[in-house]
């Protein structure tokens, strides 16, 4: 048995010899029956990664010459897949014949031709008609099965050592269960503790039932002494299956020495045959990657209401809320807070920022910037530093610049706003004339009123303001005032003529000083009716309110609901302040 050594770099640097693998095999033909699914097994996800492309990622590590991947059942998906995640990866089909040794001696042969091929690129002597000569493949083979998604490369790299170091013909990874019932039975030689065979559950003796060590259907095998066994392989069994593992008795009866090591960890080499095993698997795995990132300086307040996929990357001291779910490429900051309630998929959220009760997708979340609760980002939302997507706020395809803020109500779609903007609340971007999108473009420092539509395409100058209630629908230049809504018209006594007897009618009476105090019998309302010649208290408003409530709210009273500045350029004019100007100016006109 040979196998090559070549320096290779672990995690920390280090240069070390490790034995480069031949090739490495991924079995991913099965159908997974116990799925019940569409969709093939290989390619359903656990932490956001594919079956398939976790056991890839770890075989990936080993860095083998080759790796290929069979594939049968829904071969064309299955294929495409695996060439997406893995690049350079031969995808080889299987032939017709069932079974495990079926895939990987047709596995074997694409690997044999690629190895010949090699050889003949590198300028080796050719026999006499001109053929490579030599068998194809040699060295160590690792062959796994695809549906393992926690099998780690720390473990197959320790299989493939000792494999090289014991000389082995085949090392098989095992594990010990409680319950072995339809695995294949690890049996042993008495004494050394080699391997003899295996035999699958449904062909195994009394005997051989008892035994609680099974194989994993991870293997590392000579190339040749593969090559030898397979071709000597029968579907004689209870299955009618070319067996993988009959190679093992084979490589025994040819003078190989076969041993197993035993995986310390059952979850690692634990595979996924159902949806009960899929989220099983699938809590651990995500269990691990929070500890991991626990570790690494990351707050999270629950872990069990808490999914952060594998791909996924966290600053220290960010910290994670209850319910919250990271997927994808998602990359979070140091010092943001992500949560509560909060699904995150492919986001890029910057230092400190604040994410609460928030649905976002492909988008970017500057630092400092604040978003939620209750928004919803679609994909391409940018929001600039320290900006602000609100409560009730849905945002697509949107640059929001720099402190610019979308506080309350609002959608923004297909539009660029400047910076230090605010727009103000109940504004919808009108992107979508029923045929084509369109864009709008707000400038910076703009003011926008309230229930604004912006009627796309359309622009709104550096500095310029809109009234409350507008349709923009043409330009507004810089630092004007855009207006559409109309001269409001108060229609006097209105309310006691034509609904009269109602409790509104007896408010307005009771505000003229006559008639009576409103009785509050009128079922049209449940709201509080607060005469408009008396001032609202904190106490008449909202009688409702715990003396403890009330008490933090007369903390935050003075900085809640004293009115602003009036410098227009102030940075701390609010959106309200900007609907009475823009109100006033307008009827002035
Ligand atoms: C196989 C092993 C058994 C082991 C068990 C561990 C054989 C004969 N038996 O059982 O000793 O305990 O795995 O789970 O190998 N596959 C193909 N082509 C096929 C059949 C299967 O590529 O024709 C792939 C599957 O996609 C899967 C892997 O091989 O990734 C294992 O197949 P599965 O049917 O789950 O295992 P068994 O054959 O029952
Ligand atoms: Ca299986």
């Amino acid at each position: 048995m040979t196998a090559q050594t070549v320096p290779t770099t672990d995690d920390s640097g280090t240069p070390q010899d490790r034995p480069r693998l031949a090739a490495a095999v991924v079995l991913a033909a099965g159908e997974g029956t116990r799925m019940r699914s569409s969709t093939p097994k290989m390619l359903h996800t656990i932490g956001g990664r594919s079956l398939l492309g976790h056991v890839l990622t770890a075989t990936r590590e080993l860095d083998a010459r080759r790796t290929a991947v069979v594939v049968r059942h829904q071969a064309e998906r299955v294929a495409e897949h695996a060439r997406a995640i893995a690049e350079g990866v031969l995808v080889v089909e299987q032939d017709e014949l069932p079974g495990t040794g079926a895939a990987v001696r047709s596995a074997l042969s694409v690997l044999d031709a690629a190895a010949h091929a090699d050889r003949a690129a590198h300028g080796v002597p050719l026999g006499q008609e001109g053929q490579v000569l030599g068998d194809g493949l040699e060295g160590a083979v690792l062959v796994v099965a695809g549906d393992l998604p926690l099998l780690d490369a720390g473990t197959l790299g320790e299989l493939v050592a000792s494999h090289v170091a014991d000389g082995n013909a085949v090392t098989v990874l095992t594990t010990v269960v409680a319950d072995p019932t339809g695995y294949g039975r690890v049996v042993r030689e008495d004494g050394t503790g080699d391997v003899l065979k295996i035999v699958e559950h449904r062909d195994a003796s009394a005997e051989e039932l008892e035994v609680a060590e099974i194989n994993t259907s991870v293997y590392v095998f000579d190339a040749g002494v593969l090559r030898a066994g397979l071709a000597r392989i029968t579907q004689h069994n209870a299955q009618g299956e070319l067996y993988l593992t009959d190679v093992v008795a084979l490589a025994r009866e040819d003078g190989g020495q076969v041993r197993a090591i035993v995986s310390e960890d059952p979850y690692a080499v634990e595979g996924v045959n159902d949806r009960v095993q899929l989220a099983t698997l699938g809590r651990i795995l995500n269990d691990r990657v929070l500890e991991d990132w626990m570790r690494a300086g990351v707050t999270i307040v629950d872990p069990a209401t808490t999914w952060v996929d594998v791909d996924v990357d966290l600053a220290p001291d960010v910290t994670i809320l209850p319910g919250t779910q990271l997927h994808g490429a998602t990359v979070v900051s140091a010092g943001a807070t992500i949560g509560p309630d909060t699904t995150l998929t492919d986001v890029e959220v910057g230092e400190g920022a604040v994410v609460s009760r928030t649905h976002a997708t492909l988008s970017v979340i500057g630092a400092g910037a604040n978003v939620g609760p209750f928004a919803y980002l679609r994909p391409g939302s940018v929001l600039g530093e320290k900006g602000k997507i609100g409560t009730f706020v849905e945002t697509k395809n949107a640059h929001i610049g720099a402190g610019s803020k979308v506080p309350h109500l609002s959608y923004v779609g297909d539009a660029t706003v400047g910076e230090g903007t605010n727009i103000g609340a109940a504004t919808v971007f009108v992107n979508y004339d029923g045929v084509h999108k369109h864009h709008t473009t707000i400038g910076s420092h703009a003011r926008t009123g309230a229930d604004n539509l912006f009627v796309a395409p359309v622009t709104v100058g550096d500095g310029a303001y809109t009234g409350a209630g507008s349709v923009i629908r043409q330009d507004v230049p810089a630092g004007a005032l855009g207006v559409s809504a109309g001269a409001q018209r108060n229609i006097d006594g209105w309310v006691e003529r034509r609904r009269p007897g109602t409790a509104a009618a007896q408010a307005a009476a009771a505000a003229r000083g006559e008639g009576v105090e409103p009785t509050g019998d009128d079922d049209s309302s449940d709201d509080a009716v607060v005469p408009a010649t008396e001032p609202a208290t904190l106490t008449g408003a909202m009688p409702a309110l715990g003396a403890q409530a009330l008490r933090e709210l007369a903390k935050h009273a003075d900085a809640a609901d004293q009115p602003r500045p009036t410098s227009p350029h102030s940075e701390a004019l609010d959106d309200t302040f900007t609907i009475r100007t823009a109100r006033t100016e307008g009827t002035d006109r």
